[in-house]
């Protein structure tokens, strides 16, 4: 659903492209950023972006459909690039115990095997693709999804097949947590995981991903992991130093890791390895906000030039949420990011994390996926928190979720600019 598609054909064949205006601003994550409106934006029949820019620029017979937005901000589609989306069970009452101070603790994953173990395959994937439907509405159009609560060799490859059927960025988490059979012998487990179960999982999976922490898994059997997951043909992603210090980051930066994930506590040695490297260093303030644990500061990364994005970590135990805007509002809030930085970690950023360079940008020749906000500027995800504001979804330049707004779409091609912010404060 998310992946790379082919070029759509019927919109090919028809030579049918699409052109918005009325953009109010335009956040292109590129090195622009952000182009202020009126701007414009046109998707070829191939559904990638043609063109994007100021409106009173754009080019002439762009294509055929038009679409004025009415004073309307666009940013990209959100890239999240870290999921765990299929499951079963409730964890709310340890998420209620943890608001009265009780910590998180990696022995939570137990109860979500458990269920997931239980449940039907209907089920899981039942539940698996409201959540992904969930992601599209609030303006995921890139999604990546792990296993991780299976844990054996035939649990983990079903719950990796219902992710491949949601997307192509698919990641085997076998090493998440010891299971509980497994109790006291954990090196054993991890013979396991580099073993039968990576032969059985390396088929549906494009990374490989552990949990390095306390509690999880060590360095040495971190390494083991992702240099067994490697060569399996596997690209490597560490959930790193969300709990405590610990070796995970420098870990991921050494082996190449596409990214590290929730780099919550960083040492300046964290800091200068990723500065050093190209591993992108993922922030899932989602997590903070669910386990009442402080928040990691953007800015030292930022500021040391480390490639950052933000994911929503959509789970039940730590982060029981799709929606990427709250994690934007929460990176502008607590963690030290601009809007802008935000935004541009949570759509680029995801790409880059994910190594894809088709998406997460609305520049010429990535895909047309994109977000119009309910919003005269993105300043409003966190400006209005809580509230919806993706009025319309598109991915590859067609409308997948919402709508265009009514009364102002698909007219004959026009030249007026539009009112920046009129429709947008109705
Ligand atoms: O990313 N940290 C490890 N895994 C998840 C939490 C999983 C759970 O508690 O079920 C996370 O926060
Ligand atoms: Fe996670």
């Amino acid at each position: 659903m998310t992946g790379p598609d082919p070029p759509d054909s019927t919109a090919a064949a028809s030579g049918a492209g699409l052109v918005l205006t009325g953009i109010s601003e335009l956040t292109t994550a590129d090195s622009g950023l952000v182009v202020d409106g009126p701007a414009a934006l046109v998707c070829g029949a191939d559904g990638t972006v043609v063109w994007a820019g100021p409106q009173q620029a754009l080019p002439e017979q762009a294509g055929t459909e038009r679409v004025d937005l009415g004073g309307r901000a666009v940013i990209p589609g959100f890239v999240d690039s870290h999921t765990h989306l299929v499951f079963a069970g409730d964890r709310s009452a340890e998420w209620e115990a943890r608001m009265t101070g009780r910590p998180y603790q990696t022995g939570g994953v137990r109860t979500t095997v458990d269920a997931t173990r239980a449940a039907t395959t209907e089920q899981l994937a039942s539940r698996a693709g409201r959540l992904a439907a969930e992601a599209l509405r609030s303006g995921t159009t890139t999604l990546e999804v792990k296993s991780g609560y299976g844990l054996q060799p035939e649990a983990e490859a079903r719950l990796l097949s219902i992710a491949g059927g949601i997307t192509p960025e698919t990641t085997f988490l076998g090493a998440h947590v010891v299971p509980a059979e497994y109790e006291g012998r954990r090196d054993e487990y991890v013979d396991v995981v580099c073993g039968p179960m990576l032969r059985r999982c390396a088929p549906l999976a494009r990374w490989i991903d552990v949990f390095c922490e306390q509690g999880a898994f060590d360095g040495d059997q971190s390494r083991a992991v992702l240099l067994a997951g490697r060569a399996a043909g596997l690209g490597l992603r560490v959930h790193a130093n969300q709990l405590g210090p610990g070796p995970g980051v420098r870990l991921g930066v050494e082996l190449g890791a596409a990214s590290v994930d929730h780099c919550s506590h960083l040492s300046a040695a964290d800091i200068d390895a990723l500065a050093g490297g190209r591993t992108v260093a993922t922030l899932l303030p989602g997590a903070e906000f669910s386990t009442g644990s402080a928040y990691p500061g953007a800015r030292r990364l930022l500021d040391a030039g480390v490639p950052v994005a933000l994911a929503s970590d959509c789970n039940p135990g730590t982060s029981f949420t799709t929606s990427m805007p709250f994690v934007v509002a929460l990176a502008v809030r607590e963690m030290g990011m601009t809007v802008a930085e935000a935004v541009v970690a949570a759509t680029a950023g995801g790409a880059a994390a994910l190594q894809r360079s088709d998406v997460g940008r609305l520049v010429p020749g990535r895909r047309a996926d994109l977000a119009v906000l309910e919003a005269p500027s993105a300043s409003w995800l966190g400006y209005r928190p809580g509230v919806d504001l993706v009025r319309a979804v598109a991915r590859g330049g067609r409308l997948v979720a919402g709508s265009w707004p009514a009364g102002t779409g698909r007219e004959p091609p026009a030249g007026a600019p539009a009112d920046r912010g009129a429709a947008a404060d109705r």
